[in-house]
């Protein structure tokens, strides 16, 4: 359905669920993605570092500290840094009970535990590879992981994968290494530098808070690295007023760690 707004008619924007339903359960769990399933949303955001043994796991922070008990469990390992764990030892932490106490056994996964889990609910992937320069080649730990539980095929590409990063070297890294996959730019690149972009993303991927029409207007006069529009999703917009206001501007995407109210605001 489309609505009419100050950026002309367009569609209502993808509610993609940011870390899982991140609002109601912990952030980039399996609870948070089912959540995020059994609330209706398609779209799931993640993000993903890289183990000391080269395993790659689902965390938002390059340490574990804060979401999850790794204090306790290993208190002489400060800053809990996930590149000095190895996946044995981050699969044995809590990652639930710091968000509550029911969520208390809830487990870091592994990216391809993860993956498995948005395949069975049939939901579609918006993985961000976080803080690539500390993970030297992760673009291509990434794809295979990818490739080998089978989200390389044609209909994933298509319809179910984006992969995207702050880091635009990571990005492009991306692009080269598998073309036929979608990618998204996490920043504000100037107007000026929006047609280099756009030579290897299909998405700039801005905050919302400095966001205008004008910006989204200008992303949109381009086209992507598949020849499509060249889209904006934006984050982390967690009230119903900054989801309106980015909805008028147009958007593609709305990034949220409270989908549900996010839909309330856009529906049509
Ligand atoms: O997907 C956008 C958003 O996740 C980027 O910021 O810090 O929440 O990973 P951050
Ligand atoms: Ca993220």
């Amino acid at each position: 359905a489309q609505t009419a707004t100050a950026a002309g008619p367009h569609d209502e924007p993808t509610v993609i669920a940011h870390r899982g339903a991140s609002a109601y359960a912990p952030e980039n769990t399996l609870a948070a993605v089912d959540l995020a399933d059994r609330m209706g949303f398609a779209w799931v955001e993640n993000d993903v570092h890289r183990t000391k043994d080269g395993e790659l796991v689902v965390v938002h922070d390059d340490s574990l500290a804060r979401t999850t008990n790794v204090e306790q469990v290993f208190p002489g390992r400060s800053p809990w840094k996930v590149k000095d764990f190895t996946a044995a030892e981050i699969a044995a932490l809590d990652a639930g009970s710091w968000f509550g106490p029911q969520f208390t056994g809830a487990r870091v996964p592994t990216l391809k535990q993860y993956v498995n889990r948005v395949e069975h609910n049939r939901q579609k992937l918006l993985l961000e590879i976080k803080k690539p320069e500390i993970y030297p080649g992760i673009e291509k730990d990434t794809l295979r992981v990818l490739r080998e539980e089978g989200w390389l095929n044609r209909h994933h590409v298509k319809h179910k994968l984006v992969i995207q990063s702050f880091g635009a070297d990571s990005v492009e890294t991306v692009h080269e290494q598998r073309p036929d996959v979608r990618t998204g730019f996490l920043g504000t690149p100037p107007v000026a530098d929006l047609p280099k972009y756009a030579e290897f993303t299909d998405q700039i991927n801005p905050t919302h808070t400095s966001l205008t029409a004008d910006y989204v207007a200008a992303v949109h006069k381009l086209k992507g690295a598949h020849g499509k529009r060249l889209q904006v999703n934006t984050w982390t917009v967690n009230t119903a007023a900054a989801a309106a206001r980015v909805d008028g501007f147009g958007v593609d995407g709305i990034i949220t760690n409270n989908p549900d109210i996010v839909r309330d605001a856009v529906g049509r």
